[in-house]
């Protein structure tokens, strides 16, 4: 059974562009031959079994794109913030501190409930991937649309994630903001009045943004609550699940044949963010861990494969797997 691997064309969108009609799945080139299967992934639809599903992750899908914009377009209230600092005594400065924060602290909330929304499109993925009575890479075969959603979300996640980590600004604002909350004693009621961010919420926040990579570590502790609520199913069907769609990107990223039909260069960065989130994902909810021996990812291939890109579009990448 595990002597041969899947290996979907995980492109979705702008990739699919480029490679015309191409669906391709991909021998894992370290397994042992075993069948090529060819599935066609550009128009990768739905079908009535996924439908649902589907539907359902699709709703918070969309979104995705807006909340990348409006994270890399967040530009903190560090100015205001430091004049008010700097005088404490004038009040205006304070006011005009907090008038700046609030609307941002705003933003940071629906970020942090757009984490919650995803965790539940994950969950969802989950179960409708590694439902019985199919093997994992049965399932990724027949729920292609499905598949292709996992790769989007894990996609969106580590984008999330890179612009948060470059973005100081986020945890510098939310602190001001607890700091001023705590300082002033505002209570729930005041606070729910200015921008819905009561202490409760704002305590929640706080745990999700001082993560390195507070997107990454939701679907981790979602995955592995995933696995441990569940007893009856074995933790292989999801971890098997993770490490072909790994294996997967591994080879799009190293044969020649498939990497010269990138031409997109975000195609490329598709792929590396989607092999890095799944093994992230794996080393969590794997007992051994994804850098063990017996590990079923390539671990030397995959940062092989990492180390050959341009260093710039793949620092964070590493660094996110170390
Ligand atoms: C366990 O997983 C199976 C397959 O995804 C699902 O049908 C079942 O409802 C799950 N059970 C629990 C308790 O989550
Ligand atoms: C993940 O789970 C750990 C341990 O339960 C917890 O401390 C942490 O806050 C969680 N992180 C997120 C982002 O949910």
């Amino acid at each position: 059974m595990f002597s041969w691997c899947v290996g979907v064309l995980l492109c979705c969108g702008w990739c699919l562009r480029f490679m015309g009609n191409l669906l391709k799945v991909l021998a894992c080139s370290d397994l042992e031959h075993g069948p090529i299967i060819f599935l066609d992934f550009e128009h990768a639809q739905p079908t009535e079994a996924e439908t649902a599903v589907w539907n359902q992750v699709s709703a918070v899908l969309e979104e995705a794109h807006g909340i990348l914009a409006e994270l890399q377009s967040y530009n903190g209230a560090g100015q205001e913030i430091r004049e008010a600092i700097q005088n404490p005594g004038d009040l205006q400065l304070q006011e005009k501190a907090w008038n700046a924060v609030c609307p941002l602290v705003a933003k940071l909330k629906r970020f942090y409930e757009f984490s919650l929304r995803l965790e539940n499109a994950l969950r969802s993925l989950l179960e409708a991937l590694t439902s019985p009575p199919y093997a994992p890479m049965q399932h990724l075969e027949r729920e292609q649309a499905l598949a292709k959603q996992f790769a989007e979300i894990l996609h969106f996640t580590l984008s999330f994630d890179e612009l948060k980590m470059t973005n100081p600004a986020i945890q510098n604002d939310f602190s001001y903001y607890r700091r001023t909350i705590s300082r002033n004693r505002l209570n729930n009621q005041q606070l729910e009045a200015e921008n819905e961010v009561n202490n409760e919420m704002a305590n929640r926040m706080s745990l999700f943004y001082a993560e390195a990579t507070p997107m990454l570590k939701t679907l981790s502790n979602a995955t592995t609550k995933f696995v441990s609520e569940n007893k009856t199913l074995p933790i292989e069907d999801t971890t098997d699940c993770l490490s072909t769609m790994a294996c997967v990107c591994r080879v799009m990223l190293e044969t020649p044949e498939y990497r010269c039909r990138f031409t997109n260069t975000d195609t490329v960065l598709f792929c590396m963010r989607v092999m890095v989130g799944v093994i992230i994902l794996y080393d969590h909810v794997h007992p051994v861990g994804a850098f063990a021996k017996t590990s079923k990812i390539d671990m030397k291939g995959c940062i092989k494969v990492l180390k050959e890109q341009p260093s710039n579009s793949v620092e964070g990448l590493l660094n996110a797997l170390r």
